[in-house]
């Protein structure tokens, strides 16, 4: 059976949700936090040591202004509502992605969360936030080309946001949608990717334990047979 270290997922189809259920592309983000609270509780259960959430795009910038100050708005107090819970947990945050555009005060309340979070082992909750794996490469090329080390496998993966965290195993991306939308996609070259039609709102530990279950039975070849 496959073990497995890390899961990343592209949490779509928030908007629609809100859109159908409530008039409002807002309230499905509020929605879709609470699948997030489900699905960091479930992969502490299933002991997965990486969970990797898109929460935030280098693309989302071209949304209205009000949509984009509702994200942050909540991103703020998930991580006010939230620390304190991880730290009692074992959870390590961290963030993927340029922080430094953000407003001061969320940057260094992002930054303080990551640094009092730094020692917990159990589980890491990595945020994409102003994430997207083509800039992600360029900052790795320009940085090994100023160190001038050579562009080679080691010497990228070392570079990446992602260093030292294992490649997923999984991705999913929840919202009826198939494609990578510039997520992590170094990183996800050998990873089984699962396509779930589910809005992220609608999405349940009991949806993302079939994943799971399924992944468990893949048989992995790498190139090999
Ligand atoms: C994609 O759905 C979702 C996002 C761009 C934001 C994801 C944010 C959350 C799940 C809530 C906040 C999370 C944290 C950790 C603070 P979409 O809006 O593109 O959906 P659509 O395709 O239906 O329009």
């Amino acid at each position: 059976m496959n073990p497995i270290k890390h899961v990343a997922i592209i949490m779509d189809g928030n908007g629609r949700w809100g859109i159908k259920y409530k008039k409002s592309r807002n309230l499905g983000h509020k929605a879709g936090l609470n699948t997030v609270e489900k699905i960091i509780k479930s992969t502490l259960e299933n002991k997965i040591k990486y969970l990797t959430l898109f929460a935030f795009s280098t693309e989302n910038w071209k949304r209205p202004k009000k949509e984009i100050r509702f994200l942050f708005n909540l991103l703020d107090n998930f991580i006010d509502k939230k620390i304190k819970e991880f730290n009692q947990n074992n959870i390590k945050l961290k963030i993927i992605g340029n922080i430094n555009v953000f407003e001061k005060k969320l940057k260094n309340k992002i930054k303080k969360s990551e640094q009092l979070t730094k020692n917990n082992t159990k589980l890491q909750v990595n945020l994409a936030l102003n994430y997207g794996s083509k800039s992600e490469l360029i900052d790795t090329f320009q940085k090994l080309n100023k160190e001038n080390k050579n562009i080679n496998i080691k010497n990228i993966e070392k570079n990446l946001y992602t260093s030292n965290i294992p490649d997923p195993d999984i991705l999913i991306r929840t919202g009826n949608t198939n494609r990578l939308s510039n997520f992590l996609l170094w990183q996800l070259a050998y990873s089984e990717i699962f396509f779930e039609k589910k809005l992220w709102p609608d999405f349940n530990e009991n949806d993302y334990n079939k994943i799971l279950k399924k992944f468990k039975k893949i048989k992995r070849n790498y190139g090999n047979i």
